[in-house]
């Protein structure tokens, strides 16, 4: 399997946006709390040990009423510790729930969970301007971004650890969380309910760029699909429209506009395939068609018996269609 898939590390201890800044925080606290707990108990428990050792085996027990008195002063710090750490949680997460009153206008995304891959709706106001892609949330950096969470089969959950805590995907519901990515970079995001054989293979990138290098971004992927620009590429498109592809997947401007798949249109542009299980290189990709239930088992894409010349100019076009 390969490692290098993305640049960037799955960390909450990464963080890159405001939410993911206050959970760091919150994940120190308490691991500071607890190592500070953990070193009392053992310490006392020592000291007890090492006390008992000492005392005859004999007699009375002695000093019960200093015993009293340790267990109830125990037993407040432990209620008071908690006390603070339940303070600290709702203080964190409360303002997480509310984007920035006076920051930019959001930019708002629908992501929808399917089994198992993220399907990712760009609104626009303008008619239009609205786009579809899949496994890859491209973002501005200082801009606050609203996922509208969706569900189409079962319960999911989008997690990006260096950006956001966890919004579950529900059928027939809209949950919405908001995020903001102060830092350029890839972060990995993961479903993270269990959703079924190919979980674990539910994964997405967070891509976060410059706002102008988005807006360019944003821009190409408004295009429909480029048309082909030699035989080699329209042999390819032939293919992809003559075998079974097209039903289930959407080709921008070619007349594939099946909706179950993902969205294809600038496939070639993408990181990964089959939901950040693959880097998308043409090898890859080859065997991804070929045979996908070797590489993701379970998973709803069937196996496609191409001629090996039909392959190749498929693989070409698809990675053409930047
Ligand atoms: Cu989708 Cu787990």
């Amino acid at each position: 399997m390969e490692t290098d898939l993305y640049s960037g590390l799955q960390s909450v201890l990464a963080p890159a946006g405001p939410q993911a800044d206050r959970i760091y925080a919150l994940w120190w606290l308490f691991a500071v709390v607890s190592v500070v707990v953990w070193l009392g108990v053992a310490a006392a428990l020592g000291l007890a040990l090492w006390r008992r050792g000492r005392q005859p085996l004999a007699g009375p027990p002695r000093g019960e009423p200093g015993k009293v008195r340790a267990v109830a002063a125990a037993t407040a710090l432990t209620v008071a510790t908690l006390f603070i750490l339940v303070t600290a949680s709702v203080l964190a997460g409360r303002p997480m729930g509310m984007p920035p009153a006076a920051a930019l206008k959001p930019l708002v995304v629908e992501v929808i969970g399917h089994q198992w891959w993220w399907e990712i709706r760009y609104r626009d106001d303008v008619e239009n301007r609205g786009f579809t892609t899949a496994n890859e949330l491209r973002v501005p950096t200082g801009r606050p971004v609203v996922v509208r969470a969706i569900s189409r089969d079962v319960i999911h959950s989008f997690w990006v650890p260096n950006l956001v805590g966890k919004i579950d995907l529900v059928p027939g519901k809209i949950n919405a969380i908001w995020f903001q990515a102060d830092v350029a970079g890839e972060y990995r995001g993961q479903c993270a309910e269990f959703c079924g054989l190919q979980h674990a293979k539910m994964a997405f990138l967070v891509i976060a760029d410059e706002p102008a290098a988005y807006e360019a971004w944003a821009e190409r992927q408004r295009q429909p699909a480029a048309e082909p620009a030699d035989p080699l590429l329209a042999r390819g498109r032939d293919v992809f429209l003559g075998a079974q592809c097209s039903l289930c997947h959407t080709i921008r401007g070619t007349g594939a506009y099946g909706r179950v798949a993902p969205d294809l249109t600038h496939a070639g542009s993408r990181r990964t395939l089959a939901a950040g299980t693959l880097r998308n290189t043409r090898g890859n990709l080859g065997g991804w068609i070929v045979d996908p239930q070797h590489v993701k088992p379970g998973n709803f894409m069937p196996p496609t018996n191409l001629a090996a010349g039909d392959l190749q100019a498929l693989l070409a076009y698809l990675e053409s269609l930047q």
